[in-house]
């Protein structure tokens, strides 16, 4: 099983291009579904979890290839055999985004009940909420949801609000099932994260009629039918999170491009509030620390709150800041599988359920660690920059799935990470 083996502490320092954002990409490509033809996207990073998505619109009829230049075409004409077959939606939770194209545009669609995860129990009674209200039949059998509208679907006013607020995924579900239904829809307490902004804008551009884009009550008008798109996807901003965090963890300046600072205003009050310097240099962002690390305290909460996709990362730095810093997690409030593993590299963090209290310590040691889930993944590695010796990150795999080449990227800004075999 492939682990990292870094060397630290490193100074870094350099340039890095942000990708395209795979939470964007990933409710896009379900979007193709909803028109045939061959859509053309730009931007999509190369990333075991697109390659999976791939293996799942492949699995449905359509085909996937993407360009010598890195542009992913994704072919619909042909959708044939409308189930999401649970060996692929085990993998990926995400998968759950072609059901409401499917429902659109075929009036019925199978898809395996996605499991939980390392970051909690990931449940979508919001997303089948939403799309019953717009007229669809949903019944569960031998672990797959089956849903149907045979007479199509029917614009309906909908609440998408949750126990923990919006819902992103389930906001891409419904919106795009929304789009090919009888009359108007109004979805209320919808995501407002930048993705979902780039999945409506996208939507548009095939000819769906959203309005109330990037608020939490989105207006979709039913049309016939929808047209295949060439479109490009927004940058990263939990890549241009983490390596921000990269910078700050190992007192560096890392200069960063494809990089949209608008998308992530909570994220750049927090480092400032921390004391890292975020300037804009004309198309690029460079992202510096030099003084101590001052503690904060961060909730994380939907768009526009602080991202809880950034969560781990940042709790890595505050293991190192002069003080106390309190940290809660209001999204998914299992989400601290990093936690453990951090203080095995001599952190001082204790959970007192959804509140976790780092105490800074001077520095952290270089351990063997175990990666559990993307995010938490990005976060050892970012400690691992700064801890003295070499730290082992196992099951980097799990890092993969969202972040393309990690460890080169770093090590040409001057990290020390070799990809290992254990
Ligand atoms: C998306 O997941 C992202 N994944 C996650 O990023 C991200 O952490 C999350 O949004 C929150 O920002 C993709 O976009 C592929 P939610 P999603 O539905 O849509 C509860 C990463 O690291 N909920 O917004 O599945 C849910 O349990 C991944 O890139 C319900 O109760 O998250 C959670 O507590 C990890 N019922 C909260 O809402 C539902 O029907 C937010 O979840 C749906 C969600």
């Amino acid at each position: 099983m492939e682990a990292f083996r870094i060397e630290g502490p490193v100074h870094l320092s350099g340039s890095v291009r942000i990708n395209g954002a795979k939470n964007a990409s990933l409710p896009i490509i379900a979007a193709t579904i909803l028109a045939g033809g061959k859509s053309i996207l730009k931007g999509v990073p190369n990333l075991i979890d697109i390659e999976v998505f791939s293996k799942l619109i492949e699995s449905l009829g359509g085909k996937v290839e993407r360009s010598a230049d890195g542009l992913l075409s994704v072919d619909t004409t042909v959708i044939d055999k409308p189930v999401g077959e649970y060996e692929i939606v085990r993998r990926m939770r995400a998968s759950v985004c072609i059901l409401g194209p499917l429902l659109a545009r075929y009036g019925s669609v199978k898809v395996s009940m996605p499991g939980g995860c390392a970051i909690g129990d990931r449940p979508i009674d919001i997303h089948l909420r939403g799309l019953r209200a717009l007229g669809a039949k949903i019944y569960l059998e031998n672990g797959y949801i089956v849903a149907e509208s045979p007479n199509g679907l029917k614009g309906a006013e909908i609440f998408l609000g949750g126990p923990f607020g919006s819902t992103v995924l389930g906001t891409a579900n419904v919106m795009m099932a929304a789009t090919m239904a009888k009359g108007a829809t109004i979805i209320e307490s919808a995501a407002c994260e930048p993705e979902i902004v780039d999945l409506a804008m996208c939507l548009n551009k095939m000819g769906a009629k959203i309005s109330g884009i990037g608020s939490p009550r989105l207006k979709v008008e039913g049309v016939q039918e929808l047209e295949a798109v060439e479109y490009e996807v927004i940058p990263d901003r939990i890549e241009a999170g983490t390596f921000m965090v990269a910078a700050a963890v190992t007192g560096s300046e890392l200069r960063l491009s494809n990089c949209r600072l608008e998308d992530m205003m909570a994220v750049v009050d927090t480092l400032r509030n921390i004391g890292v310097s975020v300037e804009s240099a004309g198309q690029e962002v460079i992202v510096s620390r030099r003084g101590a690390i001052k503690p904060v305290d961060i909730t994380t909460l939907p768009y526009p709150g602080f991202p809880t996709d950034l969560q781990a990362q940042f709790m890595a730095l505050l293991s190192l800041a002069d003080g106390n810093s309190i940290i809660i997690e209001k999204v998914f409030p299992d989400r601290f599988m990093h936690l453990a593993e951090l203080n095995r590299m001599a952190a001082n963090l204790r959970k007192e359920g959804p509140v976790v209290i780092s105490a800074g310590v001077d520095k952290l040691i270089a351990a063997q660690v175990m990666a559990s889930d993307l995010r938490a993944s990005a976060a050892l590695v970012l400690a691992g920059l700064v801890a003295e010796g070499t730290t082992i990150v196992n099951r980097v795999y799990h890092l993969d799935r969202g972040y393309e080449r990690l460890e080169e990227r770093l090590n040409k800004v001057g990290a020390k990470i070799a990809r290992v075999d254990i």
